[in-house]
């Protein structure tokens, strides 16, 4: 499954660029407040850090059809190609997502609670869909099973619409959702960090290296290969 960092946190999106097999970065009107200051020049320095290849999904703030318009237009014109603008499915959502498909910009769909929801977006030229799977969740609804109902909805449709499931606090919802037939994740630092982390495999890293260095000191392979 492809994963994008859920932040705006510089930091966090420099570290795990340089470590982690990221495809890119998503925000939302929430994540870039937590930010504040000089957001353009923030978009614009995440665009940078993680280079001109990688996704950048961000999310319209206007709330009139020839707003988000322009503002997705915008967007693009601002962050370059592989930039992708989040429109809130709704109505004026979807309205929006048929016009901006036929400009040939990417729409994420966000804030997809129901299947329903999805396929109306794929039907609109979304290029994702993001269900939020904590929140669905939240309210007792069952998150991973929406996504399976997508995943279903989209190959029996043959929808080239992806799943860019969202809204993640758990590690084993994020390994659920990609058993569950999502192609894309976007995950929060904090979570994204458990993805790679197992106690067993630090403390076998440790005894590795313990053992080693019983052996041989500080050599290490490489320095005796290089003796040769
Ligand atoms: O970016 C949208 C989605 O990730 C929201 O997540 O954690 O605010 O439910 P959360």
């Amino acid at each position: 499954m492809k994963l994008l960092l859920d932040t705006a946190n510089v930091a966090d999106i420099r570290y795990f660029n340089e470590n982690y097999p990221l495809v890119g970065v998503t925000t939302n009107p929430t994540i870039l407040s937590r930010e504040g200051g000089d957001i353009v020049a923030k978009l614009l320095e995440i665009r940078n850090i993680i280079g001109k290849d990688k996704q950048l999904h961000v999310q319209v703030t206007e709330s009139t059809f020839e707003g988000m318009v322009a503002e997705a237009h915008a967007i693009v014109e601002l962050l370059g190609e592989n930039t992708f603008v989040k429109v809130p499915v709704s109505d004026l959502g979807l309205k929006v997502t048929k016009k901006l498909a036929e400009d040939g910009i990417g729409v994420t769909e966000t804030a997809i609670l129901t299947a329903t929801q999805a396929m109306l977006a794929a039907e609109a030229g979304a290029s994702y869909v993001a269900p939020y799977v904590s929140r669905l969740e939240n309210i007792m609804a069952d998150g991973i099973g929406t996504v399976a109902d997508i995943a279903d909805i989209f190959a029996n449709a043959g929808y080239s619409t992806e799943i860019l499931a969202a809204s993640f606090k758990t590690a084993k919802q994020v390994l659920d959702t990609a058993l569950a037939g999502a192609e894309t994740a976007t995950v929060a630092p904090d979570v994204m960090k458990l993805l790679a982390a197992h106690p067993t495999s630090t403390s076998s890293i440790e005894g590795f290296e313990r053992d080693w260095n019983k052996a041989f000191g500080d050599n290490t392979l490489l320095s005796l290969i290089k003796k040769n």
